[in-house]
């Protein structure tokens, strides 16, 4: 056999490689001009596209520039201003380190900058064709002038896919960075014409500028936190949830990253009033230490890696789980809801659509260990028996409420004046009218109890013929390192040989589920954050469906002290705003609200 001898790659082919990492296509170069210009202190970036950015991509920013000397180096690759060492890689804060961007843009396309500093009389250019460095005329800050992408790489140049779709990545692409950062001024143009202009402010007004005014309504803000990680931004009612991630904006220290672990959490906070695949909207920065979490873990700095991923993981899902868990009474009345009557009659008004912000971190959780549902069979049964008997919930506590009747005011959700069409409970409080969707609100308050009833020991299902699976050494040493954790959860897997676990018992509520996928996920789970969380979502679904159908059906006539028991029930249970399924279960329409749909008083 004839044997092909080792030789050294040509420098331009390694570039060519390298680039085939970094630069997929024009939104990648986008992003890393746009996070250069970040990095440069800019206060304002123009950005041009032409044809979705595949003929061309012009950035300009009023960043800090770069020395004549240094020209060079900068379309080099390794050759960066950012780092200078390992120390230097393990605390950075800026977009880039790697020295590598402009070097592997350089080598598939034609590019062009123009550069002048503070101190510079006029500005510099140079091109990765001559090379050459010759005074030019220019503004201070950085020019880039990027062309033909993948011109010399006709491969790659095949793949790109329609311009319109390009364009739509690249408009994601700035998006993105301009979230991120909030405070610099960006206007983009396409073909000529310009497309956005965003000015320089706080996150609030980016957002609105940039999500409108679905997001806008349906943001929550939040911060919170302690000097070594803090959350910051909107999370999204769950009545805004939609049916794609698409408006999932998450950033650590400022990068917008697609990272399973935090997505895992934002899923598991929501997992109580949202249903299964419907997506919150999000906009939210976690500020991190950078020691506590390393960027250099993918090529397009896409993933991060977390030093302590459970922390993270448990700040993350507590500080949403948490905020999203307000009691009644301050649910608030969404524009659009009152859209069939008349939209123009509502201005929208502040007040009406935002929380206020919670002020720190509240007792809760850091390091809080997951509360475990999993419930002993019999248990469950009477507990469920107790509190889903509906009359029974009802009944029992309203002849307490009636007993100690308060004044109006005291009670957030008022008092019940009747029943419409079966379905819902009017009520008046001091605001005006409550209007309940009394079978939502039920379903909410029965799961809440429900969750604070199970009890802490698992009731478990042994299989009489043990389920062998196959799996791979990685796997079984997961299973086998997690062995009283899972015994905790009530399953009891183990070992049969060099390539295979068998199950034998299983947590009853879940016996009925295909073990072999079952246990597949959950060692996933266990492999990718070291947590059970996975579990709880299983047990969810399950409880709510329960809790649904035991909820006081429609329609069914309910006595005044009933009603006023339920509201009552509202108002002492977390979330009743909420019901499982991210629907609202009231609204408040003020005597305000009321006055505009009736034009009065204008
Ligand atoms: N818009 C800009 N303004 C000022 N300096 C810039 C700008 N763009 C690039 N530079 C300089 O050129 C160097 C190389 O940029 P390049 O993007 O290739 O690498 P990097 O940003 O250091 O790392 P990475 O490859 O991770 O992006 C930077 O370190 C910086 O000093
Ligand atoms: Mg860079």
């Amino acid at each position: 056999m004839t044997r092909n001898p080792i030789r050294t790659l040509p420098d331009q082919l390694i570039s060519q490689i390298a680039a085939g990492e970094v630069i997929e296509r024009p939104s990648a170069v986008v992003k890393e001009l746009l996070e250069n210009a970040i990095d440069a202190k800019s206060t304002a970036i123009d950005i041009r596209l032409e044809e979705g950015g595949t003929s061309r991509i012009v950035i300009t920013d009023d960043g800090i520039g770069i020395v004549q000397k240094e020209l060079m180096l900068a379309l080099t690759r390794h050759a960066t201003s950012k780092i200078y060492s390992l120390e230097d890689l393990e605390s950075v804060m800026t977009m880039g380190f790697r020295g590598e961007a402009l070097a592997s843009i350089a080598a598939v396309a034609k590019v062009s900058l123009t550069t002048r500093t503070a101190n510079d009389d006029h500005a510099y250019a140079i091109d990765n064709t001559s090379f050459e460095i010759k005074p030019s005329a220019g503004d201070f800050g950085t020019r880039i002038d990027v062309q033909d992408l993948f011109f010399n790489t006709p491969a790659r140049r095949k793949f790109l896919k329609s311009t319109s779709t390009e364009f739509g990545h690249c408009v994601e692409a700035i998006k993105r960075c301009a979230l991120a950062n909030p405070h610099i001024a960006f206007s983009i143009w396409h073909n000529g014409k310009p497309l956005h202009r965003w000015i320089g402010g706080s996150l609030d007004m980016r957002a609105d500028e940039i999500l409108g005014a679905e997001f806008h309504a349906a943001k929550l803000p939040l911060q919170i936190g302690s000097e070594l990680i803090q959350l910051d931004g909107f999370i999204g009612a769950p009545t805004a949830s939609r049916a794609r991630a698409d408006q999932q904006y998450i950033f650590v220290n400022h990068r917008f990253v697609k990272d399973k672990l935090i997505h895992h959490a934002i899923r598991s906070a929501y997992q109580d009033v949202l249903h299964g695949d419907r997506q919150p909207v999000l906009l939210l920065n976690l500020s991190i230490d950078p020691e506590l979490v390393d960027v250099n873990v993918h090529p397009a700095k896409i993933e991060v890696r977390f030093r302590d991923s459970r922390a993270v993981h448990q700040f993350v899902y507590h500080s949403i789980k948490d905020r999203l868990a307000h009691g009644a009474g301050q649910s608030k009345i969404d524009d659009a809801e009152l859209s069939p009557i008349s939209s123009e009659a509502i201005s929208p008004s502040p007040s009406n659509v935002t929380r206020e912000i919670q002020p720190g971190f509240k007792g809760s959780s850091f390091n809080q260990n997951l509360r475990l549902h999993l419930p002993v069979n019999a248990s469950v049964k009477t507990s469920m028996e107790q509190l889903l008997s509906s009359n029974h919930s009802l009944s029992s506590s309203h002849t307490s409420s009636i007993s100690n009747m308060k004044e109006e005011a005291d009670y957030p959700l008022g008092y019940a004046i009747a029943q419409l069409a079966g379905v819902y409970i009017l009520a008046q409080n001091q605001h005006g009218l409550v209007l309940v969707d009394m079978h939502a609100a039920h379903e909410r308050v029965l799961y809440e109890q429900l969750k604070t009833h199970l009890g802490s020991q698992i009731a478990i299902q042994s299989l009489l013929v043990p389920v062998v699976m196959n799996a791979s050494r990685l796997e079984i040493s997961l299973v086998t390192e997690n062995q009283t954790l899972l015994n905790e959860l009530g399953f009891d897997i183990s070992a049969m040989g060099p390539e295979q676990l068998g199950i034998r018992s299983l947590p009853a509520l879940l016996s009925k589920a295909d073990p072999v996928p079952l246990v597949r996920s959950l060692i996933n789970d266990l492999d990718e954050i070291g947590s059970t969380q996975m579990l709880d979502a299983a047990k969810h679904e399950r409880l709510a469906s329960k809790a649904c159908h035991a909820a006081v059906r429609a329609h069914r006539l309910l006595t005044t002290p009933e009603m006023n028991a339920l509201l009552r029930q509202m108002e002492a249970t977390d979330r009743a705003d909420q019901c499982n399924h991210g629907r609202p279960t009231w609204i408040q329409l003020s005597v305000q609200d009321l006055d505009k749909l009736f034009l009065r008083g204008r």
